[in-house]
């Protein structure tokens, strides 16, 4: 018997990859994004998403491994999360995903990550306004 992970499913490395790096692409232009992240460089946050979501979706477990538990609501708490901010991620992240072919991320697949990402991102707000 063998069970794929979604990680497995949809492309594994390299499809984690390039979500991400054109996840920050788009942070990078952002004018409501660009100003929360603390460092200059966005590599290093561009590398903790992607270690984190790789783990979440059955790849890798790198992500616990430099972490820890991952507690991001608590990690979130520095920065004001209200509908403005999770509007501006999600609109970045769902760009980012329709750069993905049918061929490699099918529907119904594509459903259930941009699924996750709306239910994820809600539960991150930490601001009504
Ligand atoms: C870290 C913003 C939603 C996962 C961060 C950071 C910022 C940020 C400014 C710090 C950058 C850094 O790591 O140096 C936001 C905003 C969101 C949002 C404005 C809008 C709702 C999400 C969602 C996820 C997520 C939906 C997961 C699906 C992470 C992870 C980190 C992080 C894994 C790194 C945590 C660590 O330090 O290990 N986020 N984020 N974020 N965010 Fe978000």
């Amino acid at each position: 018997q063998t069970a794929t992970s979604f990680y497995e499913a949809v492309g594994g490395e390299q499809t984690f990859h390039r979500i991400i790096a054109a996840f920050y692409r788009e942070v990078a232009n952002d004018e409501v994004l660009r100003p929360l992240y603390p460092e200059e460089d966005l590599g290093p946050a561009e590398r903790r998403l992607r270690m984190f979501l790789e783990q979440y979706w059955g790849g890798p477990r790198t992500y616990s491994d430099e972490r820890g538990h991952p507690r991001l609501r608590m990690r979130h708490m520095p920065f004001k999360v209200g509908p403005i901010e999770r509007d501006a991620w999600l609109r970045a992240m769902y760009i980012a995903v329709s750069e993905i072919e049918p061929e490699v991320l099918d529907n119904e697949h594509r459903k259930q990550l941009l699924d996750y990402f709306e239910m994820a991102a809600n539960s991150l707000m930490n601001s009504p306004f």
